[in-house]
């Protein structure tokens, strides 16, 4: 249990932790309170693994990236020895933030207040005029470490982990996609949105076909809404796939898949399906037979998010002189926004006082899976809730 003092109590989202037939939407407060956003970033983004990138942008000894994690701005960088290292960007001596660029690349750290240098290590190479200070000891001034570790080539780190590994906070997740082996993929395209609704709204609408044949009719062409299922999770993810129609080989403008092949790896059946998984906190991961593309969505504050979007590929398909992803991004360019439109609508409409939590329609227990994840963790009692996937159960009915 936290030390934080949730905003959000276990009474609150009760409604939320029922089974998604009695279930509740979360409570309106928690789109919009800036207390609950603080609580959150505190008691949530500071002490979970979090995805800040992938390796590759961190390739080469000395290149270096920023991110922000709950407020921390964080540096991740490449070593000497080809050690991937994370550092507070947080000068030892008063406090100066070091780098100021986005990404670059260094042979070490200079503070630029009274340029203080630490390696890429982090270790404090020189400092003037310290030679003569009482208790003063270069090795105990090294920049502050975070937890940082990767999996399938993404970076994740934890300012406070708590004694959780990457792998513990992943669970089981890993035994259903490592099969995409994503290490070996690589970026072709990276794009960025701010989008006017909290990073929760995002999330849950991510995790919902529901509103695909009114507000994405191209996607809705290419894999139904309702053909599709979840699956049981045992972990802080939600998941499942979405079946192909027709002749469709991804998704892409034409549903071609431009001579792109079906990525190694892979198993027959996956030819057909488009799996899409929630790990918690903010990293969306849409794996197509072909491709691989990815979300973060990061909260700027409780009402506004940054997403970065990014279309990883095999490095061999890539190289080809005909290769081009313009099918695949821009497909997924106007889905993203058709759904920052709806995101932004349910943001502004959620701010009324006359709305209060509506119900899960059974289309939408991924939804209600990753708000079972949220409610958990306001309610903060030590409770997991078990989720169930119920798509199965509700298309078994549907035909009897
Ligand atoms: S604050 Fe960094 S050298 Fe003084
Ligand atoms: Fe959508």
């Amino acid at each position: 249990m936290s030390t934080l003092r949730s905003p959000v109590s276990a009474a609150d989202v009760a409604p939320v932790r029922r089974p998604v037939e009695r279930a509740h939407l979360l409570p309106p407060q928690v789109f919009h309170d800036p207390a609950v956003f603080a609580y959150e970033q505190a008691a949530w983004f500071a002490r979970t693994w979090v995805c800040v990138g992938r390796e590759e942008d961190a390739a080469e000894p000395g290149v270096y990236f920023v991110a922000t994690v709950a407020g921390e701005s964080v540096i991740v960088v490449r070593d000497r020895a080809g050690a991937l290292h994370g550092f507070h960007n947080v000068c030892r001596h008063r406090g100066s933030l070091i780098v100021t660029e986005p990404a670059g690349t260094l042979v070490r750290f200079q503070c630029p207040y009274h340029a203080w240098t630490y390696g890429l290590d982090g270790g404090l190479l020189r400092a003037a005029h310290t030679e003569r200070l009482v208790d003063f000891e270069p090795d105990e001034q090294s920049l502050h470490a975070v937890a940082l570790e990767t999996w399938q080539g993404f970076v994740f780190v934890a300012l406070d982990p708590r004694g959780e590994g990457l792998g513990d906070h992943l669970a089981d997740l890993p035994g259903h996609i490592d099969r995409w082996q994503m290490a070996d993929l690589r970026r072709a395209r990276r794009i960025e949105y701010e989008v006017g609704a909290n990073w929760k709204v995002i999330a849950e609408n991510y995790s919902e076909c529901y509103h695909c044949p009114g507000v994405h009719p191209q996607l809705n062409k290419l894999t139904p809404y309702d053909r599709g299922r979840n699956l049981e999770s045992n972990g802080p993810w939600a998941g499942g796939w979405m079946e192909l129609a027709g002749d469709a080989g991804t998704m892409s403008t034409d549903g071609g898949r431009h001579g792109r092949p079906s990525l190694p790896g892979l198993l027959p059946v996956d030819d057909g399906r488009i799996y899409y998984f929630v790990l918690w906190p903010n990293l969306l991961l849409s794996l197509h037979p072909d491709y691989v593309m990815t979300h973060q969505v990061w909260p700027i504050d409780a009402e506004r998010s940054r997403v970065v979007c990014e279309w990883l590929f095999e490095p061999q398909t890539m190289v080809r002189a005909d290769f081009d992803p313009s099918d695949a991004v821009d497909f997924w360019d106007l889905t993203n926004r058709q759904d920052w439109v709806v995101c932004e609508l349910q943001q502004q409409g959620t701010r009324s006082r006359s709305y209060v939590p509506g119900r899960y329609t059974l289309m939408e227990d991924m939804v209600h899976a990753f708000d079972v994840m949220v409610a958990d963790r306001y309610a903060d009692d030590g409770v997991t809730t078990r989720f169930e996937p119920r798509h199965d159960k509700w298309r078994a009915e549907r035909r009897t």
